[in-house]
């Protein structure tokens, strides 16, 4: 799929639909309607006053062969008040827009990029909506697959930079190879399958990929990974992705560490979860996939940083090997562990890969991780909840996360949180009591960052849709791609 600019208006580009954006104005009328009506000859008006096209956010309706306009047909989607317009409603109304057309033999696209505080938040929108939109997670279908034919998109913009668009591809093409990673079930990307594909996809773009095996992580000290990983018919990994930045940064200049955990299925282990729904736990590698991700588009993309991904890989099963509930494992970091419940074990495999990136000199650490049901019920599934030791760090990641769409809600950490995780067998135990349950799992990584800057990124919430939305359907989302690669330009 190529997307072009150019400075042509809409009416003039030759294309088989034409994107418009439409709002919602106070007295219920649609603003600047008498522009679509002169694309549409007069068209608009009517389906406006027929209740046809409304500008209600994410509404689309089809006008077919516009009189006034050079494309086959013309979807004004809805963007509701004008009062509320931003980057991420823009963005997904642009999907909401590509979504009802994409399976319709649609090849080429005409959008007219929304404008608001400057040209480029406009042009990304489209991008990034139209990118995301096009996703679906039917590869493994032999029949009826949902197929786009989509081959170009002009954006008619006005003053749109070609760095905007260039970063805007970047992204979503790096968040949409994290989704088809998410997307792939436990039996077909067992960790060292993980670790192939993601170091072929790390190695296309020029960085270097290094995959540390169990008796490597052995050696280490990898004892609370290794604890994780017994019971799996399939050896566990740590991946490991360097970028380094060509102008070579100053001594103390800082190196981003980015660990995502990839637990390619969590049964839960001995202390196993309900069958219910547990097929979605194939998701539970979405923090290591959105690493991977955010380290192809900082690849072509080129911040004047160092960054290492750290991607420790395990899947978590039951059996006779098992780790028990109520066993002591010792992590890299020295620090002993009682693993109460083994249902925990996101918090385990991330102890040893903070401890390892801090090893590889990581000054600035973030993790992304599908860590709690807890967080899901503080935040339900629209927020992530973000955790941190340093608030110099924290807020530089909220505002990443701001200018990237994503939303993101500080969490709080802290000696009461801490103490919960007293065992008095060990440095630790690995779950507190019932409440408090992402604060908790965060107070337990705290600990392996000690005084590194560090973020966490609770994303269990976050990494799915559960529900089919106008813009997505259901499935990975690809969740922390867009902020940690902004986090990354911006440092
Ligand atoms: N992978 C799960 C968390 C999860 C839940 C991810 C829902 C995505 C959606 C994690 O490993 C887990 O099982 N956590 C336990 C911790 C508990 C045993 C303290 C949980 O949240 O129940
Ligand atoms: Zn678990
Ligand atoms: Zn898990």
């Amino acid at each position: 799929m190529q997307f072009r600019l150019t400075d042509t208006a809409l009416q003039d580009i030759e294309a088989d639909v034409a994107i418009g954006f439409v709002y919602e104005g106070d007295d219920g009328r649609i603003p600047g309607i008498r522009y679509w009506d002169s694309l549409t000859g007069g068209l608009a008006s009517e389906m406006a006053d027929r209740g046809e096209l409304t500008g209600k956010y994410q509404s689309v309706a089809i006008v077919h062969r516009p009189a006034g306009a050079r494309a086959a047909r013309m979807v004004l989607v809805g963007c509701g008040s004008p009062d509320k317009v931003s980057y991420a409603r823009w963005r997904d109304c642009a999907g909401s827009a590509w979504r009802h057309v994409r399976t319709t033999g649609t090849k080429s696209v005409a959008v007219l990029a929304p404008y608001g505080s400057g040209p480029d938040a406009g042009v990304r929108a489209v991008v990034e909506g139209i990118g995301l939109a096009d996703f679906e997670p039917d590869v493994h279908k032999s029949a009826n697959r949902k197929d786009s034919r989509l081959e170009s998109v002009t954006i008619s913009a006005e003053d749109g930079s070609p760095g905007a668009l260039d970063r805007a591809v970047a992204t979503v093409e790096a968040q949409n190879r994290a989704r088809e990673l998410v997307n792939e079930p436990g039996n077909l990307l067992p960790p060292r399958e993980l670790a192939t594909r993601a170091c072929s996809l790390a190695e296309n773009v020029g960085l270097a990929c290094e995959v540390l095996d169990e008796q490597r992580m052995r050696s280490m000290g990898m004892g609370a990974l290794l604890g994780v990983a017994r019971a799996s018919a399939f050896e566990p990994v740590m991946i490991v992705i360097r970028y380094r930045a060509e102008d070579a940064p100053s001594e103390d200049s800082p190196h981003l560490g980015l660990v995502g955990k990839a637990v390619t299925f969590d049964t839960g282990g001995i202390s196993i979860k309900p069958s219910a729904d547990m097929h979605l736990m194939k998701h539970d590698m979405a923090g290591g996939a959105a690493m991977v991700g955010a380290m192809l588009a900082i690849a072509s993309l080129r911040p004047r940083v160092d960054v290492t991904a750290v991607i420790p890989s395990v899947e978590n099963m039951p059996g006779g090997s098992a780790q028990r509930p109520g066993d002591i494992v010792t992590t890299m970091s020295g620090k002993t562990v009682e693993v109460l419940n083994t249902d925990a074990e996101g918090r385990l495999i991330l102890a040893d890969a903070i401890a390892y990136a801090k090893d590889q000199g990581c000054t600035h650490l973030v993790d992304a991780a599908t860590l709690t049901g807890a967080i899901v019920v503080a935040l339900g599934t629209t927020y992530t909840g973000l955790f941190g030791n340093d608030q110099a760090w924290v807020d530089q990641v909220v505002k990443a996360s701001r200018a990237a769409g994503e939303k993101m809600w500080p969490m709080p950490l802290g000696e009461e949180y801490t103490a919960l995780l007293d065992s008095p067998v060990a440095d630790l135990a690995n779950i507190g009591p019932r409440w408090g349950g992402a604060v908790t799992a965060a107070a337990f990584l705290e600990e392996f960052a000690g005084d590194t800057a560090w973020v966490h990124l609770d994303i269990a919430g976050t990494a799915w849709y559960e529900k089919k939305a106008p813009h997505a359907p259901v499935g990975p989302t690809g969740v922390g791609v867009p902020t940690l690669v902004e986090l990354a330009l911006e440092l």
